[in-house]
């Protein structure tokens, strides 16, 4: 990847980038120039990989420990952003988590923390930093959602759910972002390596059987190449764009059996 100059002097704030895609997704920004601020819980990694971007890329990387799950999440790490004399042009809103299983017997605390931060934290960030973008005519939002965002999944319903809310979001966005140079895309992995797995409890079903999962620097690359050209809407891999593009044709009762299928455990 070349060394943008349109992305000097620029920040993008990086949510989930303490392990997995969000990790790839800020070295993306972050080896085009941009700089990067890191925002997770997990405050050594962060510092591990703030560390790294910033002695290989020659830029500013930030790490902010913080629990965009809990409410309020989100502003107060604009406030620590603020306090810190930081900006934010672009916001990369990739912390996320889901959990597999039936929706009866399941933890509401889990169930209801996956809306609060695959959503509620998605919103809160990217309504604090929108004003600024649109008048500045610069930057934007790079949402992860999933190739969940396409199917209602039973067996793992709210995370399903949860994804195609940061879909319908993130094209509303970018359509009211038309003309304003203000770029948005939502990002829809499938079947990534990362940690993803391990907190989801999904390595455990028949879904897990089928094919490789991709490499996160691909799919991150593929979502950061997405988003400097404002395409809408970015599935990983011909399999997933596939399955995504099919998917409304079926009969819904069809498709709802064949996902309760695939997310049976095995
Ligand atoms: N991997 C896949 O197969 C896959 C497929 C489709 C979509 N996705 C989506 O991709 C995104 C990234 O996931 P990943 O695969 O890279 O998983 P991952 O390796 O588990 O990474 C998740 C990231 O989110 C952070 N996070 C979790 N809870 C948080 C909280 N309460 N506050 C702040 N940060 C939090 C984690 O850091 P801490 O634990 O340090 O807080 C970590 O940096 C998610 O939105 C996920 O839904 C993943």
């Amino acid at each position: 990847m070349a060394r943008a100059h349109e992305a000097e002097g620029l920040t993008a704030l990086v949510t989930g980038a303490s392990a997995g895609i969000g990790v790839d997704l800020a070295e993306c920004f972050a080896k085009d120039g941009y700089n990067v601020i890191l925002a997770a819980r997990t405050e050594s990694a962060l510092r591990e990989v703030a560390e790294r971007l910033a002695k290989t890329y020659k830029i500013s990387a930030t790490p902010i420990a913080a629990d965009l799950g809990a409410i309020g999440g989100g502003t107060k790490l604009a406030e620590e952003i603020k306090k810190r004399g930081l900006s934010v042009d672009v916001v990369v809103n990739n912390a996320g988590y889901g959990q597999a299983g039936a929706f009866n017997g399941s933890d509401a605390a889990v169930q209801l923390g996956m809306i609060d931060l695959n959503d509620r934290a998605l919103v809160e960030l990217t309504h604090i930093y929108w004003p600024t973008m649109l008048a500045n005519k610069r930057g934007g939002v790079l949402n992860v959602a999933s190739t969940a965002a396409f199917l209602p999944g039973p067996l793992m319903a709210i995370y399903f759910a949860s994804k195609a809310f940061v879909l319908s979001f993130s094209e509303a966005l970018w359509e009211e972002a038309r003309d304003t140079g203000v770029k948005v895309s939502c990002l829809c992995p499938g079947p990534t390596v990362s940690k993803f797995r391990e907190r989801a409890g999904t390595g455990a079903t028949r879904i897990s059987r089928l094919g490789t999962p991709m490499p996160s620097m691909s799919v991150a690359r593929m979502g950061y190449v997405a988003w400097q050209n404002n395409k809408r809407v970015k599935i990983t891999g011909l399999r997933n764009r596939v399955m995504a593009t099919l998917a409304p044709f079926l009969p819904r009762a069809t498709l709802l059996g064949m996902v309760r299928n695939m997310q049976s455990p095995i």
